[in-house]
């Protein structure tokens, strides 16, 4: 392609996502609710799970006072009833290492969803009952995570470690409460696809820019509300629900708060500065700009253009029944109400630290940034190593011939494919590197 010619987007090929209004909260109120709160306020009780769990842990997060010894993905915190419960948090899956520090925000690619949890649930029923009765206090306080774990466990195993189905959890939840006051069920209400078609983890730093929730789009309205959907794995009802929503504006503050970590390793600036108007003809209009002048254009780009996988656009989020019940539930009410839009489109994201944030696509399907620009040099079966590779930014990785475990990702199996994305493929050997360089700076 000459020099001076933009990459041509049909305009009909995608579309503007509107902002939708926002509540106002505080950061730092924010940030000590989502790592001391009780938003999911079921769970173990303190004593087994420092004994059985959590044995010779440090917090990371040096929370202090009922947190202390405390894994970071988990709050600990005392319930009404006065008893101490541990319970996992968001960071679960929003938090990740990079050279030994604790990012906040970016996507765990170490959570396993590979092994039902429910294969632990009876022991960890006949601890309970074993140390505190079953009519006790404790009891009561455990049971509601104990029976969310049962009902969902099955439902939600992945193929692959790092492949993670958050989205198939808040549906198997839905299933599981009544809409109107979200207590729980027993029986499904609604029929789900047994499928679990698993996502990446985009980074929290992103949302302050999106207009839309999740790789779809689907998630519109109220953040605060569409982000405390993990607190449906334990609550009573919508009582607590409330309470929790009014909390939720404050995390969403400290999520808008978040930045980008920097690249660590050396940059060419030369080669960087030819890549950024290498990077505004190819890829700015889907992209934008950065820096301090950055620009944003929140498009939803049509599947039939950009190719990638399309399994996820017709699961989960996007089941009927789960959008219906979801639309017409508490969540859906006024005021702060959120809905479900779902639509044939990915979201093409900010990419803010995208060197930290590999593997790519919204099913973290390809490991290298270099490989997403090359579509015809993807690996199908990789396997990632410890390092990070930063010629081709991101993983690297071992190429195998045949899926050998849970670290394996085979991109054969439904919901994993690496197709799409061809936007990179015009470019020569030497514009792909300039881009590259370039994307080591925003
Ligand atoms: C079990 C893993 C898991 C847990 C726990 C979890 N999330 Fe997520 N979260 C995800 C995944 C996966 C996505 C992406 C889903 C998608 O886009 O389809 C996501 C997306 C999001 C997004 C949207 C980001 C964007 O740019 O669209 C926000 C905000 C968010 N989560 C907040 C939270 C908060 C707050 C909590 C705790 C109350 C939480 N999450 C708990 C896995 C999890
Ligand atoms: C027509 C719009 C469009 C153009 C042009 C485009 N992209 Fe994308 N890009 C997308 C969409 C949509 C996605 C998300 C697809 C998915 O996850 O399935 C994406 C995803 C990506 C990702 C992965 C993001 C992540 O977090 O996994 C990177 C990196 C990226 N694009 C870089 C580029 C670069 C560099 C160019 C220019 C050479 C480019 N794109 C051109 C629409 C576009």
């Amino acid at each position: 392609m000459p020099e001076d010619l933009k990459f041509e987007v049909p305009a009909e090929r995608v579309t503007a996502l509107q902002a939708s209004a926002q509540r106002q909260g505080d950061p730092d109120k924010g940030r000590a609710y989502l790592l001391t709160g009780d938003y999911v306020d079921s769970g173990i009780p303190i004593s087994l799970y420092k004994a059985f769990l959590g044995n010779g842990v440090t917090d990371e997060l040096q929370r202090g006072g009922i947190n202390e010894g405390i894994h970071h993905e988990y709050n600990a915190f005392t319930t009404e009833e006065g008893v101490e419960l541990v319970a996992p948090n968001c960071l679960q899956c929003h938090s990740s290492y990079i050279n030994n520090e604790l990012i906040l925000g970016l996507g765990n690619t170490n959570a396993n969803f590979t092994m039902d949890p429910s294969a632990f649930s009876g022991i960890l029923d006949a601890l309970v009952i074993s140390n505190f009765g079953e009519g006790s206090k404790e009891w009561d306080a455990y049971f509601p995570f104990s029976r969310a774990v049962k009902a969902t466990g099955p439902n939600i195993t992945t193929e692959t470690i790092g492949s993670n189905s958050a989205d198939k959890l808040a549906a198997v939840l839905a299933s599981h409460r009544n809409r109107e006051d979200l207590t729980w069920v027993d029986d499904p209400k609604i029929a789900l696809p047994d499928e679990v078609i698993p996502t990446d983890v985009p980074a929290w730093w992103l949302l302050k820019k999106k207009n839309a929730m999740f790789y779809t789009g689907v998630g519109r309205g109220d953040y605060a509300r569409i982000s405390m959907a993990s607190s449906t794995l334990t609550l009573k009802d919508t009582v607590k629900a409330r309470e929790i929503d009014e909390k939720f504006a404050d995390v969403v503050a400290f999520i808008h708060s978040l930045e980008a970590p920097k690249y660590p390793f050396p940059i060419d600036m030369q080669l960087a500065e030819e890549g950024e108007s290498l990077f505004i003809k190819n890829c700015s209009t889907c992209h934008g700009t950065y820096g301090d002048n950055w620009t944003y254009p929140n498009y939803l780009v049509d599947l039939d253009f950009v190719k990638t996988d399309s399994s996820l656009i017709h699961s989960n989020f996007g089941f009927g029944q789960f959008v219906n019940w979801y639309n017409t539930s508490w969540f859906g009410e006024e005021p702060y109400s959120a809905d479900l839009v779902p639509s044939r489109a990915y979201i093409a994201p900010p990419l803010d630290g995208i060197w930290a944030t590999a593997p790519y696509l919204h099913n973290g399907s390809v490991p290298t940034v270099d490989e997403l620009l090359q579509s015809n040099s993807r690996p199908e079966i990789w396997r990632k190593t410890a390092n990070y590779d930063q010629q081709k930014l991101g993983f690297s990785y071992d190429l195998l011939d045949a899926k050998e475990d849970v670290q394996t990702y085979d991109t054969k199996i439904k919901g994993y494919g690496n197709g799409g994305h061809g936007f990179g493929d015009g470019l020569s050997n030497s514009e792909r590197l300039k881009i590259i360089e370039y994307l080591k700076t925003i």
